[in-house]
């Protein structure tokens, strides 16, 4: 029973989003999608820039309404914007004339207006050390690195116990170093707190690293979830050796691979395969498929490929990977080094 019921914590059921054209007319932006989350998921979404990422990120938020379909969070349709659904973007928006203290205990006292000046310091505190923040409680925002920053708006987000945490390329803005520090404190407080996510990522390495699952999404307009790539790699992974598991290259070069290039001529494939929107191929790299339609090959078992003279183009900027710790950034065409 219980079952049953958590498989579909988050159900989106055929959502459109249409955008009225400049010359008239209107552009889908994504048509009749469907997707269930699981609770205590953390699910990444990777696609080109103009997709439609943001755009279904805005409708789980409530922050915008689909031109047809339901998004249903445990049992409830998303009529607007609720404390149950915490959203994080790439930049903060903290109040700046508030203590650290001051922004997360804000966002508690808005989800529970009744509680007390003690029970609200308390819960904030919990989440202010939660995100390693203990002892800049009474720092305002101007003088915090961004990377601090960022941690407020975690602690922020976290403070409400939401259902479910939106994340909008959260860490796109921070320095490699910071980012990494950042992905280790965000999974393991998810990990801990069974919190469930839904992450926007350009970053190939970071999916891996944090996702359970990392849905692939096709270029628009007309944009579809092409594949939901499952994790092949152990839940309890660690940083440091995550491209060392015997997996790692096999899932990495299938993301890769489907940004370079079958993201682009995933509409003509859909034709010739039994593509169902309802039903999107589930993929796992490196181990027999699961409930595919559709046969994907990959190699598992040669790191090389990833050393190999491949291009990675994203609006037009070519990149040549390198090693260690590269991390794809297909937004802005620019590779960076990353965990390891
Ligand atoms: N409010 C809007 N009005 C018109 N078009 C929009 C609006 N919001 C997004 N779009 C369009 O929808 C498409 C998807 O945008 P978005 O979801 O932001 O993409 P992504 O997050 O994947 O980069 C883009 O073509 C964008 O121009
Ligand atoms: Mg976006």
């Amino acid at each position: 029973m219980r079952g049953a019921m958590t498989e579909k914590f988050i159900s989106i059921e055929g959502i459109t989003r249409r955008f009225a054209a400049p010359g008239g007319g209107a552009t889908t932006v994504f048509e009749d999608l469907w997707l269930s989350m699981a609770r205590g998921e953390f699910t990444c979404i990777i696609g080109h820039s103009g997709c439609g990422k943001t755009t279904v990120l805005n409708l789980l938020a409530g922050l915008d309404q689909p031109s047809e379909g339901t998004v249903i969070v445990d049992n409830q349709s998303i009529e607007g914007p609720s404390l149950d659904r915490a959203v994080i973007f790439q930049s903060h928006a903290l109040l700046p004339w508030l203590s650290v203290k001051g922004n997360v205990a804000y966002a508690v006292a808005s989800k529970w207006r009744r509680w007390r000046r003690a029970e609200i310091d308390k819960q904030a505190q919990t989440f202010i050390d939660l995100v390693g923040l203990t002892g800049a409680e009474r720092k305002r925002p101007a003088e915090l690195s961004g990377g601090m920053k960022q941690r407020v708006g975690i602690a922020r987000a976290l403070s409400i116990e939401p259902k479910i945490m939106l994340m909008d390329e959260p860490f796109s803005a921070l320095d490699a170093l910071t980012r990494g520090t950042l992905q280790d404190e965000v999974r393991r407080i998810c990990l801990e707190t069974g919190q469930t996510v839904f992450m926007i990522t350009h970053d190939v390495d970071e999916a891996i690293y944090l996702a359970d699952r990392v849905l692939l999404m096709t270029n628009g307009p007309d944009a579809v979830l092409a594949e939901i790539v499952e994790n092949p790699l152990p839940k309890d992974r660690v940083r440091n050796e995550v491209h060392r598991h015997p997996r790692f290259y096999g899932v990495r070069n299938h993301i890769i691979d489907f940004l370079v290039s079958r993201s682009k001529n995933f509409a003509g494939d859909m034709k010739s395969n039994d593509y169902d929107r309802r039903r999107v191929p589930v993929v796992r790299p490196g181990a027999p498929q699961v409930g595919s339609t559709q046969p994907v090959s990959f190699d598992t078992t040669d790191p090389g490929q990833a050393w190999g003279p491949m291009q990675v183009v994203a609006g037009g900027a070519p990149v040549t990977p390198s090693w260690p710790g590269l991390i794809q950034d297909l937004h802005s065409g620019r590779s960076k080094t990353g965990p390891g």
